[in-house]
């Protein structure tokens, strides 16, 4: 704590520094230039237009104004706060000591600011350093799929120990460990994430690594690693979240990622442009120590829900306006239309294929489809607009069916269900999804006969009977045969109805 004085004009201009690395300027009219410690940089007009709405609800409440009216405050002039602040940098560099993590500066007030020359480093002046400089740390590791830290202040993250510090001054020593991916208690997904340790240390100069890059925007922690080589779970895990998370900051907020796969940020480029103007920063291993003025680290995920932020509509419309998708809503049918709906029917050739797609094709045809049979690439510029150009979509339930956020409004969603207990899995994942997507949610479980399982145990196996007890061995016991093992050759004649229903729900 310390504050400056400085006599103008027969007054005491003085401010104030808020805890030991904020220098808080007040109350300063007709300012021109501010120096501390070293470079100019050229603030936007834009940027100090709220402050002046502000102004009179600050006025009352502000120490400044106790010791000078608004006439007082007009008549500093230039040369009075240039004095000022040399003098305030000659006791900075003075106190340097004590304030060698100086690198906020709180700004307020200020008409006409020309100049911000803060220890070296450029600040554009920006909202967030408007605002009242505050110190917080809160984690919430109660949830039941993601921990999560935020915190304000000076916070300090040294990748290669994976440490994140952050000072306050009046709090005792506490550090939280987290991992920073919402899957938390699926040991598959959490067993690689970096563990993250988080530090409120009291005394900066002493305990705090020093920063080597500043950076004025908050920082988002999260790793890229856990399931995210699907298409379900990037969206599930990290993408879904990452937006509630992000979008708020309007691209001004820097990620840093743990856990990098090569090629996760190249398939979400479109998605990541759109909520950081910067590059992410892979922080493994990273041997600069990073300082922001906020962070936050882990991704928060609801505790039940899959495919879930709490506006899935602003969502899609977001994902609309990311890939440059022209359809918001799927074709309406009346009784005279020529145009013909068009069916995306999801190939897959691994797993949980469809065994008689030409079939499938052709019934579709004779009810006035168009149809597209198509697999899931991971080029989700050229996926989205695939999906984005379809009225109905069909598939077996897996991760391709994800790819349903791109379809427009009132489009329809058909889940093929293959055997193995699955319900639970296709409500949570796709079905409660779609509907708050607004998107129409038809389902289709197969029988036995439609399922190659019948080719494989006799029907009479527990494979058939009692899926229960196969659940019972565990995932990858369950997986190995209803996941891995099943193919579907679908019932035509069943199916039609699905196909009218569809096109009933098209109107
Ligand atoms: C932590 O998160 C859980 C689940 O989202 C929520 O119910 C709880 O209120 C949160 N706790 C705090 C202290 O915010
Ligand atoms: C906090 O931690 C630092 C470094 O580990 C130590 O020097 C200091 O004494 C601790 N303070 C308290 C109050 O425990
Ligand atoms: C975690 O990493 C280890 C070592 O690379 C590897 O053997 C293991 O399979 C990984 N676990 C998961 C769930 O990917
Ligand atoms: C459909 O066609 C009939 C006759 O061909 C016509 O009377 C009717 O107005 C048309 N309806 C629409 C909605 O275009
Ligand atoms: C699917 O089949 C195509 C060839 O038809 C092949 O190139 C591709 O690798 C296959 N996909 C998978 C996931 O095996
Ligand atoms: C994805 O597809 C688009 C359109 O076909 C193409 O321009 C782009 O290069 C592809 N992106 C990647 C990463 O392959």
């Amino acid at each position: 704590m310390g504050a400056c004085f400085v006599l103008v004009g027969g007054r005491w201009l003085w401010f104030i520094f808020e805890a030991s690395f904020v220098v808080n300027l007040r109350m300063v009219d007709e300012l021109k230039l501010v120096i501390v410690n070293g470079i100019p940089i050229e603030p936007k007009r834009s940027s100090f237009d709220m402050f002046m709405e502000k102004k009179q609800k600050m006025k009352n409440h502000d120490i400044f104004a106790r010791s000078f009216n608004q006439h007082d405050q007009k008549r500093f002039g230039y040369s009075a706060l240039v004095g000022c602040f040399i003098v305030s940098w000659c006791l900075c560099t003075v106190l340097k000591p004590y304030f060698s993590h100086l690198y906020v500066l709180n700004l307020r007030m200020v008409d006409e600011l020309k100049l911000v020359i803060v220890n070296g480093i450029p600040i554009e002046p920006k909202r967030s350093y408007v605002q009242r400089m505050e110190t917080q740390l809160v984690c919430n590791t109660s949830a039941r799929r993601s921990d999560t830290c935020e915190m304000k202040g000076d916070v300090r993250i040294q990748g290669k120990s994976s440490t994140i510090y952050v000072f306050k001054p009046n709090a005792k020593n506490a550090s939280w460990i987290i991992k920073p991916y919402a899957r938390k208690g699926d040991n598959g997904a959490m067993e690689n994430i970096t563990t993250f340790t988080i530090k409120s240390v009291q005394n900066q100069a002493k305990t705090m690594p020093k920063c080597t890059q500043f950076h004025n925007v908050p920082a988002v922690v999260f790793s890229i690693g856990g399931y995210s080589g699907n298409n379900f779970h990037s969206f599930s895990d990290i993408i879904l979240p990452l937006y509630t998370t992000s979008r708020k900051f309007n691209r001004e907020v820097q990620f840093l990622v743990v856990n990098k796969v090569s090629r996760w940020s190249i398939i979400f480029k479109e998605v990541l442009d759109k909520l950081s103007r910067f590059e992410m920063i892979n922080i493994d291993h990273e041997k600069e120590v990073h300082c922001f003025p906020s962070m936050i680290v882990g991704l928060r995920k609801d505790d039940r829900k899959e495919l879930y932020v709490d506006s899935m509509i602003d969502f899609t419309k977001f994902l609309r306006s990311s890939y440059s998708l022209e359809r918001s809503s799927a074709i309406k049918l009346t009784r005279n239309s020529t145009r013909r709906p068009r069916l995306l029917i999801i190939s897959r050739n691994e797993t949980r294929a469809f065994t008689n797609v030409n079939d499938v094709v052709l019934a579709a045809k004779e009810l006035g489809f168009e149809v597209i049979v198509s697999e899931m690439t991971p080029n989700m510029t050229q996926v989205s607009r695939l999906v984005n150009s379809c009225d109905v979509m069909m598939g077996v339930h897996g991760a391709g069916l994800t790819n349903m956020v791109f379809l427009p409004e009132n489009a329809v969603v058909v889940q093929v269900v293959p055997l193995g207990n699955m319900n639970w899995m296709a409500k949570t994942f796709y079905e409660e999804p779609s509907k708050a997507m607004r998107l129409k949610y038809l389902e289709y479980k197969i029988r036995e006969e439609e399922s190659t399982l019948i080719d494989q145990y006799p029907l009479s196996h527990q494979v058939f009977k009692d899926p229960h007890s196969i659940q019972g061995k565990g995932w990858e016991a369950y997986k190995s045969v209803y996941m891995d093992k099943q193919n579907v050759k679908l019932d035509i004649i069943r199916f039609r109805e699905i196909f009218s229903k569809a096109l009933e729900l098209l109107q």
